[in-house]
């Protein structure tokens, strides 16, 4: 693996919240919970699967309509494993994240690839990346990542100021992010009707992977239409697998499960239950 830059501290320029604030979380203190509840079974193959299936379609097109490999980053990129694939096809790769933590795993599973990658990594918040981008000349790229980011985003629309500025002009930007509607359903399923009475839920702030300030499908959708974003495809992640309280029938073979989340993520109305939506969109 080529490591060209590397950031060892995280930049500590985000102001510390008071109570009640809303701050960018990063994932340094549940790097390992993370791992292990998201990409630990069936849940994180699923989303990897549809991911996989939606990105690596495209960026192959786009690479060989334009000659070369593309430059790629990707903005709070955790375990990076979609990034680090892209790597291993060729591509340049940019990876960053706030977390130190989360960006140590995703250089290990790089590192296990027997392969040489073209991926620079940068520890900071995506705020802090412009100046950094600046200085190494790469600061346009064919298709900008932000995978399951914005829920956890203090100011989720400023990151499209951020993606306007570093894409390219007929580039694409991947967007992933958790849908509240897919909490509302859920809890329909499970009879938690005091929790959607409940106006003032929070999820337990400290380990929980559910995010406070989820961003509605509606919203993403108006910012993409008002930065000229046209979407490409839409895909829900996850749209039956998390509903299903009785493991039976089909159910107990995983292969089959991804085949029919693959299958009905593409199609209406279910692609909309999704606990993820993915949109890619270009300008
Ligand atoms: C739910 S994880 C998603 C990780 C990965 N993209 C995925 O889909 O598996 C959210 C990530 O965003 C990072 N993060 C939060 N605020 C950030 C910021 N301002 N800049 C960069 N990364 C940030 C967290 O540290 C965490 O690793």
């Amino acid at each position: 693996m080529t490591t060209k830059h590397q950031d060892s501290q995280p930049d500590s320029n985000l102001s510390i919240p008071a109570e009640n604030e809303r701050a960018d979380r990063s994932f340094d203190a549940i790097a390992d919970h993370f791992e292990k509840k998201v990409y630990g079974g069936l849940k994180g193959e699923i989303r990897l699967a549809v991911l996989r299936r939606d990105i690596f379609e495209y960026s192959a097109q786009m690479s060989e309509a334009l000659g070369r490999p593309l430059r790629i980053l990707d903005v709070g990129a955790g375990l990076a494993q979609i990034a680090i694939e892209l790597a291993a096809q060729g591509h340049n790769v940019v990876i960053n994240d706030i977390s130190a933590n989360m960006l140590e795993k995703a250089k290990a599973s790089a590192e296990k690839i027997d392969k040489k990658l073209d991926i620079t990594w940068y520890v900071c918040p995506y705020q802090a990346l412009e100046e950094k981008l600046a200085q190494k000349e790469t600061e346009k790229f064919d298709l900008i990542m932000s995978h399951a980011l914005l829920e956890w985003l203090a100011e989720p629309a400023a990151v499209m100021d951020f993606f306007d500025k570093h894409l390219t002009d007929d580039g694409a930007l991947s967007v992933c992010f958790y849908n509240p509607a897919s909490f509302d359903y859920r809890n329909l399923i499970m009879g938690n009707f005091n929790l959607l009475d409940n106006t003032d839920y929070k999820a337990d702030n400290k380990k929980s992977l559910t995010p406070n300030h989820p961003v509605a499908k509606e919203e993403v959708q108006s910012w993409l239409k008002a930065h000229d974003y046209q979407t490409v495809r839409s895909s829900g992640l996850r749209v039956f697998h998390d509903y299903a309280p009785l493991k039976r029938g089909g159910h107990n073979d995983p292969d089959a499960v991804i085949r029919m989340e693959l299958r009905y993520s593409q199609l209406e109305p279910y692609k909309w239950l999704g606990r993820y939506l993915h949109i890619l969109a270009k300008r």
